[in-house]
This record gives structure tokens, sequence and C-alpha cells, in this order.
């Protein structure tokens, strides 16, 4: 009997793990329970550790490493908008100056949905009040410093470059990945001398690029020579793990079909808006980040649309977003935070454990490519 071939690539073995499927650094979703089943599966967790303080991103590694003894990933961002100062040398209004408006204009919005601004507002601190602000570069140098303290395996920035820190992260053992969502920010990172490159295209959930998954990838694997790329964005079955291989990724870089697991951490009215959504269901907004995102249409990107109003760059839109979406968490209004997605979502039908989701991508990538053969005359 001929031998089943299984799916497997160089990334397996810079990873050390037995399939080239990594979950993808979902902040807050990519939770350690949810990075140590796929890491449990065979593939690569990773935790999506963007908005985590310090002190929860400790915390955050050091109960993966309590749930698995096999390699994990953190994932955070390293935005270069926010490492520079220059937005707010710029004429004109600054971003600062805009903000009591944009916020009374949240507030506004909260009223009219029946949701207590005051309230809201209120729930902005919590009991890290002593650590950075949120998504300032101070926030994401203090996060460097627990990835470098903790020795992580495998470090992933979601957004810019790792370049500055490459040295510390080697020093560990580190494997470093960047993601990217166009073939200059390709050739950048490459030149940090990294160990794999995400191309991340239109179709997938949450920060963004303009171009198409389908298109990027080919792109990207031509540009970076022999680093490998793994493919994303809108890669939600088996046949989407074949397609990225075939465009020439040897692995691939999977969120919104783990975003409806057992395991992920999102609230159950956000799993149930991934699987009631159509392929229609999303739309890039810069409503919730200040940075475009592919999120699932919600009464609050529709807001800002209708009233043509701009939200602000990163980080002051997540000052104006971040009360209305605790808000919307504490009445589980999915009409007003549904979360980020990808244009996969549409393929999701219902809410499955990690395992079994990896499986079928695993086992739908084997058939997908085993049937390839038939299509040659
Ligand atoms: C809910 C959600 C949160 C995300 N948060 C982050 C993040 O914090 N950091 C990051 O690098 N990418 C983030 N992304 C993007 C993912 O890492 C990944 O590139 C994307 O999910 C791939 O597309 P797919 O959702 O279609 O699989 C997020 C995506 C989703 C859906």
């Amino acid at each position: 009997m001929a031998q089943q071939k299984k799916l497997q690539s160089r990334v397996c073995e810079i990873l050390e793990i037995d399939r080239p499927i990594v979950l993808a650094g979902m902040g807050g979703a990519s939770s350690p329970a949810l990075a140590a089943a796929v890491s449990n599966a065979g593939g690569l967790g990773v935790l999506g550790a963007a908005a985590c303080g310090p002190r929860q991103l400790r915390e955050w590694i050091r109960q993966t490493r309590e749930m698995t003894d096999k390699p994990f990933g953190v994932d955070t961002l390293l935005p270069a908008s926010v490492r520079r100062a220059s937005y707010d040398d710029r004429e004109g209004p600054t971003p600062a100056d805009l903000l009591p408006e944009r916020q009374a204009f949240a507030e506004e919005f909260m009223r009219k949905e029946g949701i207590d601004p005051l309230e809201a507002r209120s729930r902005q601190r919590g009991p890290d009040d002593d650590e950075p602000a949120l998504f300032t570069k101070e926030f994401f140098e203090a996060q460097m410093e627990v990835i470098i303290q903790e020795r992580v395996p495998v470090y992933a920035s979601g957004l810019g470059n790792p370049g500055p820190w490459m040295s510390e992260l080697r020093a560990n053992g580190t494997k470093v990945m960047a993601v990217v969502g166009a073939v200059r920010h390709a050739i950048q990172v490459k030149s940090s001398g990294l160990d794999i490159i995400v191309a991340q295209g239109h179709d997938g959930g949450g920060h963004n690029s303009p171009v198409g998954t389908m298109a990027l990838i080919p792109q990207v694997v031509d540009a970076v020579g022999d680093t490998p790329v793994l493919g994303a964005g809108g890669i939600s079955d088996g046949r989407g793990v074949a397609a990225a291989l075939m465009l020439g990724a040897e692995g691939v870089w999977v969120g919104s079909a783990f975003l409806a697991s057992e395991e992920a951490n999102i609230f159950d009215f956000q799993k149930q808006a991934i699987v009631d959504a159509t392929e229609e269901g999303t739309s890039v907004s810069r409503t919730v980040t200040g940075k475009p995102a592919r999120i699932i249409r919600s009464k609050w990107t529709e807001h800002w649309l209708r009233e043509d109003v701009e939200p602000l760059p990163m980080p002051y839109q997540g000052m104006i977003s971040g009360p209305v979406m605790a808000a919307a968490n504490r009445d589980g209004r999915g009409d007003i935070n549904p979360g980020f997605a990808g244009q996969g979502i549409g393929m999701i039908k219902a809410v499955r454990p990690a395992k079994e989701i990896f499986d079928e991508l695993v086992f739908g990538a084997e058939q997908a490519l085993a049937g390839t053969t038939n299509l040659l005359g």
C-alpha cells in the first residue's frame, strides 16, 4: 500500500513542530489555552499578546508553559508610527488636539445605543495603572523586555520590524518572525536576518494589507529568496492551506478559523457572530485601533462611515474606541463589538475544539494536495 505523505516543510525544522500550521497571534483571543492546544496538536501556538501589559504578558507565558512542553510563540506589535514622534509634528491640529472632540463623538454614540458613557470610561483604568499606557512606545518596549527575559521559543512582530531586538532574541535562541503586507516590508524585515516571514493579505482579519492574499504570497516568496514564508489571510480550511503552499509558502499563519474554537479567548457572542457571518460580513476600518483592520461590520464601524468622521491614528483611536468596546463587552453587544475577523469566516459553521480545527486543516490540505495530481492529463 502506498504510504500516505505528510504535510511537512522546512518551517517544521526551524520551529521544531510536526506540521507547518501556525496559530496567528490574535490580540487577546490567542490565549494560553488556545496557543497550548495548537502546539499540543502539532503546530505552533502563538500568544496574541499585543494588548498585554508586561505583567500579564509574563503571566501568559508562564501559563502556556504549564499547558504545553512544545514550542510556542508570542506576538506583539511594533508600529513604526508610534516609535516615531513625527505624527505630532505635522501642521494643523494634532491627533491629541482632536481627541476630546472624537471622544465626545463616541460618547454621543454610546448614549444613542443606551450605553452609560461614564461607567464605560471608568472601566478604562484597571489594576495595571502603574504600567505604561496601552500602545505607546514605552508599552511596546516593556513588552519586548519581558519577551527577552522569558526566553520565549518564538517571537512574532505583527506590525513593524523586530530588527532593534534581533541580537538579544538571537542570543536567547528565540526564532523570529514578522508579519508583512507588502514586498517592500518583506525586504525590510529580511534585512534584519529573521527566520520566517508571514505574508498576510487583504483577506485576513485584523491589521491588514491592501494587497490580496493570492497576489501577495508569490510576490513575497520571490522577493525574499530562501527565507521561508508563511501565507496568511482568509485561509480557513485545508484547501486554503494547500493553495498557500502552491503559491510558494512553506506553511500558514491562521487566525479566524481558530477564533471559533472552544479555547479562543473571545466572548461567546463574538464566536456566534463568526458562525453567523457570510463572506461579505467584514470590512476594513480604522475605527478600533487607528490602523486599517478587517473587522466584522458593526454599528460602531458603520456609524463613523455614515457620519463621515475620520478616525484618529494609533494610539489615539484606541483611547476613543476602548471604552465603547469595553461597555459593549459588558452588555453582550455583538452588534457593537463582534470583533476582528477575516473573509474566510463564511466557511465557519460551528464552534469546535482547536485540535479538531487543526486536524481538519492538515487533513484537508493533504487531500487537496493529493488531488492536484488528477489535474494533469
Ligand atoms: C481577532 C483578531 C485579532 C488580531 N490581532 C492581531 C494582533 O494582535 N497582532 C497581529 O500580529 N495580528 C493580529 N491579527 C491578525 C492575525 O495575526 C492574522 O494575520 C490574521 O488573522 C490572518 O487572517 P485570517 O484571520 O483570515 O486567518 C488579528 C486577527 C484577528 C482575527
